[in-house]
């Protein structure tokens, strides 16, 4: 099925392209196209929809934990490459370990001993990384399948996701309603916004684990990738990888990205934080203020040409290196992914937030709408 929508904003900018004459033109219509990707063991299908915006950028999502299992960008040259990591089929992505490109709820990164109070009673999750919950449990929202319906916005194609997160379901309280929308604006944009609302206290943490390698995935690591994250502060971690409580300044640290500097630059210091996220692996604190559209992040890759600008309503940022891949995986056309393939820049709030009274809170009561945007947006230089 294949459906070409014209919106308002659509149209008009393919009508200045072609008066003024250049030869740029449009390479055509922004659309939708949905096809099966697959089956679950149940024989619940699984679909794939690939949007497509007026300069010819795609991105593939399926209803499998909503992942972004393709993102296309032009290179310095103009030559499209898919710059996110991931499998070739469903199998592939339900059996992999990684998160690769998944919506991760209900609550992204982790939750120490996996338990929290809420409103005096005291909830209990599943352990899934040693003493800790990660990533919402055993059956995150990275392994549901999330109900799909195709969109028209007037800045380009886009999807909706839909999924009902049960009462209790992996511990949590509350039946949580969350509503995903991926749209790829004309503006190279792969805008994410996230929404959702409860029948009970709770507490969430919504997030996307798409792993860039801005050269393309597959090729090499990405320790020549150029970072900068406006932040002056991060949360350090004991060895599991839970904040202390602490908000540290960056400054003198590995952990400063406040000028540009390729990944690799510190990543082997001897240095304890290092140390325990095997390179990075730690949220940053935004300069930018909570609940406010503004930039957390850019990325070059000098070969490419290709920058990555990471926006955010998020307080946070969870900067992650890829140090669990190990070369076992055999991803996209057979290719095995190794050790710092890519990078995840998951904006979140913090982690173990639950748990620490002084960070932003993450708990959403009935009557309110939980709302964040995040877009990754792509360039050249
Ligand atoms: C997050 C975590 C990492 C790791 C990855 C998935 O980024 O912070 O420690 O668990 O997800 O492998």
């Amino acid at each position: 099925m294949r459906h070409s929508f014209l919106a308002a904003g659509v149209l008009s900018g393919a009508l200045v392209l072609a008066c003024s004459g250049q030869a740029q033109v449009r390479k055509g219509n922004p659309s939708v196209k949905m096809q099966p990707y697959g089956k679950m063991p149940d024989g619940t299908a699984i679909d794939l929809y690939t949007l497509t915006n007026t300069s010819g950028m795609q991105a593939g999502i399926i209803t499998y934990g909503g992942a972004v299992v393709s993102l296309t960008a032009p290179d310095k040259s103009g030559k499209f490459g898919d710059v996110v990591l991931g499998m070739d089929t469903l199998d592939g992505y339900r059996q992999e370990p990684n998160y690769f490109g998944a919506l991760i709820g209900r609550y992204g990164n982790r939750i120490g001993h996996a338990t929290f109070k809420l409103e005096g009673k005291t909830y209990t999750l599943p352990k899934n990384d040693h003493d800790n919950t990660l990533h919402g449990g055993t059956q995150g929202f990275d392994k549901r399948v999330w109900k799909a319906r195709e969109l028209g916005t007037a800045f380009g194609p886009a999807v909706e996701l839909t999924f009902v997160s049960k009462d209790g379901e992996e511990g949590f309280p509350g039946t949580l309603t969350a509503k995903v929308v991926y749209t790829l604006t004309d503006a190279n944009e792969l805008k994410i916004e996230y929404s959702a609302t409860t029948d009970k206290p709770t507490v969430l943490n919504l997030t996307n684990h798409s792993y860039f390698n801005l050269a393309g995935a597959g090729v090499g690591n990405n320790l020549e990738h150029r970072v900068t994250i406006l932040a002056d502060h991060f949360t350090p971690v004991d060895e599991g990888l839970i904040p202390t409580g602490e908000i540290k300044p960056v400054k003198g640290t590995p952990f400063d990205f406040t000028k540009p500097t390729a990944i690799g630059a510190r990543i082997n210091q001897d240095d304890p934080q290092l140390k325990f996220g095997k390179g990075y692996d730690h949220n940053w604190v935004l300069n930018k203020r909570n609940g406010v559209m503004g930039k957390a992040a850019e990325v070059y890759e000098p070969t490419s040409g290709r920058v990555m600008e990471v926006l955010t309503t998020e307080p946070g940022l969870q900067f992650y290196t890829g140090n669990f891949l190990d070369g076992s995986v055999k991803g996209k056309g057979g290719v095995a992914y190794p050790f710092r393939a890519a990078f995840c820049m998951e904006t979140q709030h913090y982690p173990d937030s639950p748990n620490q009274p002084k960070f932003p809170s993450t708990e959403l009561k009935p009557g309110q709408t939980y709302h964040t945007t995040t877009i990754y947006k792509f360039s050249t230089r």
